[in-house]
């Protein structure tokens, strides 16, 4: 079957990251789903925003912990502001539109479940994140929604093993539905097919290099989260049925 085609933070690399604008040129560009990063204000709600301070947008590196939401909409993000998860969940339900929400820290699983089940999208997303801990407080508040546990290489060392970056132990503490790993991950194209066969859903991230996306697909990728939705597409027509 051909790979999801998930747009990374929207359509990002045409439109502002994390904003309704990215999201609606990802549903343009004929995405089957769209990733987005989600964070805590310091008055209780959930944003879409990535980083961990504000330097990219303000050149001031407020850490995003003690804004209120108010702060968060001051910011300029190319001309668009911080949607709100409550705003994108509203899109993202008129819009038809599938949600991979990345939790970017732990502590968000109550608000965000509330969220889902009043816009009726449990059923419509997977909800990953790099901290196991994250995942199992999703699962302790609603454990049918789908939980994607995301690897990458920031702990990457030439001295750590093959067998460190081996998913299924983690996959089976968290009661995982999918992995998202780093497509550069040593022992990726090796592992990919192994975690497929056992019943995983495989999530890529992010990969935007045709070459790298084919190959990927052959390789048997559930996923590809990717900036260029439109130019994926494009790159993996006609390479399978
Ligand atoms: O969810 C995949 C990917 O978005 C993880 O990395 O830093 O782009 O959120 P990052
Ligand atoms: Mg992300």
């Amino acid at each position: 079957m051909a790979p999801l085609i998930i747009a990374h933070r929207g359509a990002s690399a045409d439109a502002p990251e994390n904003t309704l604008a990215a999201f609606e040129l990802a549903l343009r560009q004929q995405a089957d789903m769209i990733e987005l990063d989600l964070q805590p204000t310091a008055d209780g709600e959930i944003v879409v925003f990535h980083d961990d301070d504000t330097s990219r947008w303000n050149g001031r590196a407020e850490p995003v912990a003690r804004l209120t939401l108010a702060e968060f909409r001051q910011l300029d993000i190319r001309g668009e502001r911080v949607p709100t998860l409550a705003e994108t969940l509203d899109w993202a339900r008129s819009a038809n539109m599938p949600l991979n929400l990345e939790l970017k820290k732990p502590g968000m699983a109550a608000r965000c479940v509330q969220l889902l089940r009043e816009f009726k999208l449990v059923d419509q997303v997977i909800v990953s994140s790099f901290f196991p801990q994250a995942l199992r407080e999703l699962r302790a508040v609603d454990p049918a929604i789908a939980r994607g546990y995301l690897m990458g290489i920031r702990t990457y060392r030439p001295d750590v093993r093959l067998r460190e970056f081996w998913p299924f132990g983690a996959l089976r503490r968290i009661g995982a539905a999918a992995w998202h790993p780093y497509h550069g991950l040593p022992g990726l194209d090796w592992v990919l097919p192994k975690v497929r066969r056992a019943g995983y859903q495989v999530n890529v991230w992010t990969v935007d290099d045709p070459d790298r996306l084919r190959t990927l697909a052959a390789l048997g990728a559930s996923g590809l989260i990717t900036n260029t939705p439109a130019a994926a597409r494009a790159a993996l027509a006609g390479v399978l049925p």
